[in-house]
């Protein structure tokens, strides 16, 4: 595959092409199915919900949560035969709470860690009764050394230097586009210098406006992705070509 390239296509496709143990690094936050709701106790319909789910047109962010689950099953798969640790930041909504738990439950043999991204302020919750979401999750999958608790390949950090809770500020969306699920640089950066070296693939399946690229590329890793959006595409390789300048982001 070229390297130093985001594909537009399903990731599924980019991942089909991709040889086992290809890529040495996953970093990546994939959909939160965020539109997907209960009312009355069930799970909504797609038509119920459809009049507040405009926001991405390239993709469902309201599957019904089996699907969404099955989706997420495929490529968790996909993404340990492909690469040796994978970092999966994902966030406790409705819609994504059932499957986080059975995810952590069938790969439960590859899960490493847990690591907590403190956010520093709650995004105050839409009714009464439930807990503001001040955090997000870093699911961490291990193939080369699953069973222990060190990162004994690609983890460069000494004893006692990193902690399992990151506080790291958000960072407003780019571009002007209204992406509401932006990666800090700083959480990718923290990623990458602690977790691979200089030379390493880095494949991030759900690109979005291309931080892990943008900060890959200034930590001169090489970066492969997929982005299902042309608009988010765009957005990335202008940031990646503004990036070959100047470091100004
Ligand atoms: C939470 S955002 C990722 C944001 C990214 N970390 C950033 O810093 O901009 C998820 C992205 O996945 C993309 N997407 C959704 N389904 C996809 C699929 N099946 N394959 C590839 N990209 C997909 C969406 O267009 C969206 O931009």
């Amino acid at each position: 595959m070229k390297l130093n390239k985001i594909y537009h296509e399903d990731c599924l496709s980019t991942l089909k092409k991709m040889k086992d143990d290809s890529v040495d690094l996953v970093i990546t936050s994939p959909p939160y199915n965020m539109n997907l709701r209960i009312r009355n106790g069930e799970y909504c319909s797609r038509q119920i919900v459809k009049e507040i789910s405009t926001k991405y047109t390239e993709f469902d962010d309201n599957l019904p949560i089996d699907e969404y689950n099955k989706l997420h099953t495929e490529i968790l798969r996909e993404l340990i035969r492909v690469s040796e640790l994978i970092f999966y930041n994902i966030q406790i909504v409705t819609g994504s709470k059932r499957s986080i738990f059975k995810m952590i439950g069938e790969f439960s043999e590859y899960l490493k860690d847990i690591i907590v991204w403190d956010k520093g302020n709650a995004q105050p919750s839409i009714q009464k009764q439930v807990l503001n979401r001040r955090t997000e999750l870093i699911l961490v999958f291990d193939k080369d050394y699953p069973i222990s608790r060190q990162y004994r390949k690609r983890g460069s950090f000494e004893r006692g230097t990193l902690d399992d809770i990151w506080e790291i500020k958000r960072e407003r969306s780019r571009g002007g586009e209204n992406h509401g699920a932006v990666f800090p640089k700083e959480l990718v950066a923290k990623i990458l210098e602690n977790f691979s070296e200089e030379g390493d693939v880095v494949y991030d399946p759900f690109m979005g406006t291309g931080t892990t690229a943008v900060v890959a590329k200034r930590l001169k890793r090489k970066y492969l992705g997929s982005e299902i959006s042309k608009k988010y595409i765009d957005i990335s390789e202008d940031r990646l070509k503004k990036s070959e300048d100047l470091f100004t982001e």
